[in-house]
């Protein structure tokens, strides 16, 4: 029976539920499918897998860097056909190309490429009071992805295959946004701008527990310090059920691109989303 191996990474469970559904579809086509998580940071063994899918959600309009230093250190794939997945709140543009180059870079075949709309739990938004994406991916999309993993095993098979969607690079507000929110800046600049208010944490530690690239840790009495590690996700501030975190989504210059992207996408009719309160930790819909 020919083996796949399904990596993703998927802090909100968006892209997880979809590795699953493509994992179903291959299941269809009599493949045995491995899923893991690259938040288990171990690098698995790619020996007598006969395909490999990546899945990744979009963060500012690429990869998070978590996939892509995954990605980077995989070993040579010589000629191993590959395809990818991808979910995005609002825009994707081009996210998956990126992945894509890293994977023919190592050798892989192209095997086919699915996205959908995952629920948009990104804090900055949330902190405007929308929520976009809501309740995607829909069942309606799971099946999609479903008969995408079907569509797959075709490919491998040697069903022609092209990659008919064009994939846009970022316009130009969006792609000063990805500049600013590049490794360095996170590196350099936003890991420092983390703060915690020692009047209101109770040293619960679920921000530790939380953050997917343990990139927080504890000090003497509990409270949490952060390393330069961070995705920008922001779980922690957005899961903190005191309202203790302050992140760098305060600063003035993301706080203006997020209002420009909320007032943008929430104009798109192609776009859904509902309007919340985001309060201790919870979202809850108006
Ligand atoms: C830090 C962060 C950045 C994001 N950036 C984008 C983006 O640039 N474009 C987009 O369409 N969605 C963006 N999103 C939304 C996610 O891609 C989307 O909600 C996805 O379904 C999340 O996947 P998950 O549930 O597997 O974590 C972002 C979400 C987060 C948390």
């Amino acid at each position: 029976m020919a083996k796949c191996l399904i990596m993703y990474f998927s802090q909100g469970g968006t892209t997880a539920q979809v590795a699953e559904s493509i994992a179903a579809g291959l299941r269809r086509e009599k493949y045995e499918v491995d899923l893991y998580d690259i938040k288990e940071d171990q690098q698995p063994d790619l020996s007598g897998y006969d395909l490999l899918g990546i899945g990744s959600p979009a963060y500012f309009f690429r990869p998070p860097f978590v996939v892509t230093d995954y990605l980077n250190n995989l070993p040579d794939l010589s000629g191993m056909p590959a395809f990818t997945f991808v979910l995005h709140g609002t825009y994707r543009f081009d996210t998956a190309r990126s992945i894509r180059r890293v994977l023919a870079r190592k050798g892989a075949r192209d095997a086919g490429h699915f996205h959908c709309r995952g629920a948009d739990f990104w804090l900055g938004y949330l902190k405007e009071g929308y929520l976009f994406s809501p309740d995607h991916p829909t069942p309606e999309e799971l099946s999609q992805a479903e008969d995408f993993g079907s569509q797959v095993a075709g490919h491998v098979a040697g069903k022609p295959y092209s990659l008919t969607e064009e994939e846009r690079p970022p316009t130009l507000v969006y792609r000063l946004e990805r500049f600013f929110m590049n490794r360095w800046f996170v590196e350099q600049m936003y890991s420092r701008m983390f703060k915690v208010d020692k009047n209101k944490c109770t040293a619960c530690g679920l921000c530790v527990k939380m953050c997917p690239r343990a990139n927080i840790s504890e000090d003497r009495d509990g409270y949490p310090v952060w390393g330069r590690n961070c995705l920008l996700c922001l779980t922690c501030e957005m899961k903190c059920p005191k309202d203790a975190i302050s992140t760098p989504i305060g600063w003035p210059l993301i706080r203006s691109l997020m209002i420009y992207n909320v007032r943008h996408a929430s104009r798109d009719p192609s776009l859904d989303y509902v309007r919340v309160n985001h309060s201790k930790g919870q979202t809850q819909r108006i």
